[in-house]
C-alpha cells in the first residue's frame, strides 16, 4: 500500500532525513523541509482514519460519492476525464487535480482560493457539484458510527467528531501521500540512465528558448516541477466555461485567466491535461506550447511571441522526459 510507504517518508523529513537518503544528497533532487502542520503530526492512527474516510461514501448525501472517486490512487490522485463528475453524475467545471507532495504546496485549487490543506478538504463535501451533502448531516452519520467513533477517538481523543477533527484526519492522510521515486530522480542520484531522447528531452526542458531549448523550466522548475505560480499559459479561453482561473479568488483583472502552474511530476497519469481538460494525450499538451497562443493582457511574458516551432522529433523528446518523472509506486503498488 502507499500509505505505508509515504508515511515512512513522511516522518523521514519530519524527523531529518535517513541515513541512506544524506549520503546521495549531494547529486539527488533535493526537496526542501515541507511545512507540515505542528498540531497536527502524521500518525498511523491519524492517516489511516483519514485514508479511510477519503474511501468512504458515507461523506457524500446519497452516499455514492467518495474523495477516491474523482481523485484514482492509479492515477496518481487524480481522474481520466476532463472535467470530473460528482453527485447525480453533474458536471464539475475543472479537471481533478492528482493528490500528492501536498506537504509542499503553498495553495490550492486550480485558483488557489485555499492555503491549508484542512480548509480544502470540507469544501468538496459541501459543494453541490461533487458531494453535495449536508456538513452537520455527515458528522451525525459518522458520530452514530462505532467503529469511527473508536478510530477518531484514538486519533485525536475523546470527544465527538467535529468538522474540525474531520478536516484534520483528511489532511493528515493526503500529507502523507509522497511522491519523490521517479526515473527522473534515479538518474539524479546515479541509480538510472536516461536513453538519447529523454537526455535530449532533459536538454530542452531545461534550456532556455533563447538559447535553443523549450524553457519549461522558467515556470515548471524546481524539485517539483512547478514554481507554484499563477500564471496564463496562453490557453484560448472557453466561452461556455468562461473559467477565469485566479481571478475568481482575488477579483485583481491582473489575474484574468492566470492558472496555478501544475507539477509535471506523474504527468504521464493524470490524462487529460490543463484545469479544463481539454487535451486528452500529453504530446498535445506539449504542443500547446508550439503556438499560436492565445494573446491577452495577461499572457506570460516568457510565452510572448510565436510560440516554440519545435520539429516532431523534439517534441517528442519533450514527452519521452517528461514520462520519466512518473513515480511507479502509483502504478504498481494497488
Ligand atoms: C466530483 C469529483 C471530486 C470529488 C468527489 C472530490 N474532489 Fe477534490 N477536487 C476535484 C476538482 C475538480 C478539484 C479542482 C477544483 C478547483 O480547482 O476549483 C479538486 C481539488 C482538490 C484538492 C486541491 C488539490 C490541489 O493541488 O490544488 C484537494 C486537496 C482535494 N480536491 C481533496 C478532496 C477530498 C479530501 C475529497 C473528499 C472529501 C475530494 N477532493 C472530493 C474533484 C473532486
Ligand atoms: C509561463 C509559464 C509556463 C511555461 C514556460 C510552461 N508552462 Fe506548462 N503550464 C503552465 C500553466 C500555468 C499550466 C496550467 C494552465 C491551465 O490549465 O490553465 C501549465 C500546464 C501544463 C501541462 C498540463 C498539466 C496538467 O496537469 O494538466 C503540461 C503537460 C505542461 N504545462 C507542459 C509544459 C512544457 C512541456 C513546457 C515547455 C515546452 C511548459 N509547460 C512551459 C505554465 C507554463
Amino acid at each position: 500500500m502507499i500509505l505505508s510507504v509515504a508515511l515512512a517518508t513522511a516522518w523521514a523529513w519530519l524527523h531529518g532525513q535517513t541515513v541512506a537518503e544524506k549520503k546521495n544528497e549531494e547529486k539527488s533532487v533535493v526537496f526542501p523541509k515541507p511545512s507540515l502542520p505542528a498540531d497536527n503530526t502524521p500518525s498511523r492512527e491519524r492517516s489511516a482514519l483519514g485514508e479511510r474516510l477519503f474511501h468512504d461514501t458515507i461523506l457524500s448525501i446519497d452516499g455514492t460519492v467518495s474523495c477516491a472517486a474523482c481523485h484514482v490512487p492509479e492515477f496518481a490522485f487524480g481522474d481520466d476525464v476532463d472535467r470530473s463528475r460528482g453527485f447525480e453524475g453533474r458536471l464539475g467545471k475543472r479537471n481533478s487535480p492528482p493528490l500528492f507532495n501536498l506537504a509542499w504546496k503553498p495553495h490550492f485549487f486550480w485558483d488557489g482560493r485555499a492555503t491549508t490543506v484542512r480548509e480544502q478538504v470540507l469544501e468538496p463535501i459541501q459543494n453541490h457539484l461533487e458531494m453535495a451533502a449536508n456538513l452537520r448531516r455527515v458528522l451525525s452519520d459518522l458520530n452514530r458510527n462505532k467503529s469511527y467513533r473508536r478510530d477518531f477517538e484514538k486519533a485525536y481523543g475523546p470527544g465527538p467528531i467535529t468538522s474540525k477533527t474531520l478536516a484534520l484526519a483528511l489532511e493528515n492522510y493526503l500529507l502523507t501521500i509522497v511522491s519523490t521515486d521517479s526515473k527522473y530522480d534515479r538518474f539524479q542520484a546515479g541509480k538510472a540512465t536516461l536513453t538519447p531522447l529523454e537526455k535530449r528531452g532533459h536538454q530542452l526542458f531545461f534550456t532556455r528558448h533563447q538559447e535553443g531549448g523549450a524553457g519549461c523550466f522558467q515556470c515548471h522548475g524546481g524539485p517539483h516541477f512547478t514554481d507554484y505560480q499563477f500564471r496564463n499559459n496562453g490557453l484560448a479561453p472557453d466561452d461556455d466555461l468562461r473559467d477565469e482561473g485566479r481571478f475568481r479568488a482575488t477579483g485583481q483583472e491582473v489575474d484574468k485567466w492566470r492558472f496555478a502552474t501544475p507539477s509535471l511530476r506523474n504527468i504521464a497519469l493524470t490524462s487529460p491535461y490543463m484545469h479544463d481538460g481539454r487535451y486528452q494525450k500529453l504530446a498535445d499538451a506539449v504542443a500547446h506550447y508550439q503556438g499560436p497562443l492565445h494573446q491577452s493582457a495577461t499572457l506570460d511574458p516568457q510565452l510572448k511571441g510565436d510560440g516554440l516551432k519545435l520539429s516532431d522529433e523534439d517534441l517528442s523528446a519533450l514527452v519521452a522526459f517528461l514520462e520519466t518523472l512518473t513515480d511507479p509506486r502509483f502504478v504498481e503498488e494497488q
